[in-house]
């Protein structure tokens, strides 16, 4: 009877892994197998043709071989009716078939039946993982430093052309007096005749007094 019911089991899991659902993971990660089921007797996962965990109610959760330490279900799964099974860490050997089963084999649970594929943990990373990222983060790098040299290049041009125009401001404020000063002066120089000077101080004298412009200039100047 018993190999009958093996043999009957066997057929049932090879027609059933037409219609499984497929799983994809990497090497050291952990994956639940979602599996709901109405059973206060015992739950079993299948793996391939061995057992993967099996648990009575009242008794202890039992990992099959090679599973120790690895697999897992809630403990209160026959209040619950959640029978879904957590493989943590998982090795390339825990690829294959996973069939979830209550009731001494008898009931299949909802979803039954699962085709895990575990893929090398290297092939990963090598292949398109971590190197894209690496020169992504690079090249974002590349350009947030090009943007902070031109900012540093743009801030400090603007800085040494605002200077200049400060410094051409304030050389040239003394320069008009001076021309204006100087503009005079030419007039003392050209030894022209004696009584045509009076007036002409005089005149500057006035202008000198009357000029508010001088005193407009000096507030700018202080301004800047
Ligand atoms: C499971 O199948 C393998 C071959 O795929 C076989 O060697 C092994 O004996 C089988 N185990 C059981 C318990 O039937
Ligand atoms: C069943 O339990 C698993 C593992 O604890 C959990 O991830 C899942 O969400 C639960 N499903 C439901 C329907 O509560």
């Amino acid at each position: 009877m018993d190999a009958i019911k093996h043999v009957a089991a066997l057929l049932l899991a090879l027609l059933s892994t037409a219609d499984a659902l497929k799983v994809d993971k990497v090497e050291t990660e952990d994956v639940t197998l979602d599996c709901t089921a109405l059973s206060d007797k015992d739950v079993t996962w299948l793996f391939n043709n061995g057992t993967a965990l099996h648990y009575e109610k009242g008794g202890v959760i039992t990992p099959g071989k090679g599973f120790e330490g690895r697999v897992s279900v809630e403990k209160d799964c026959f209040r619950t009716g959640n029978f879904s099974l957590t493989i943590t860490d998982l090795h390339s050997t825990d690829e294959g078939v996973y069939r979830c089963f209550v009731d001494q084999d008898t009931t299949e649970g909802y979803p039954h039946t699962y085709k895990l594929h575990v893929n090398k943990k290297q092939d990963q990373t090598d292949s398109t993982g971590t190197e894209a990222s690496d020169y992504k983060t690079i090249i974002i790098i590349i350009i947030l430093a090009l943007i902070v040299v031109i900012l540093i290049i743009g801030i400090s041009v603007l800085g040494i052309l605002y200077h200049k125009a400060c410094s051409q401001i304030q050389k040239s404020v003394p320069d008009n007096t001076q021309t204006s000063e100087t503009e005079h002066m030419p007039l003392y120089d050209n030894t022209t005749p004696a009584n045509n000077i009076a007036p002409l101080i005089e005149l500057s004298v006035q202008e000198s007094n009357t000029m508010k412009p001088d005193s407009s200039v000096k507030t700018f100047y202080t301004a800047g």
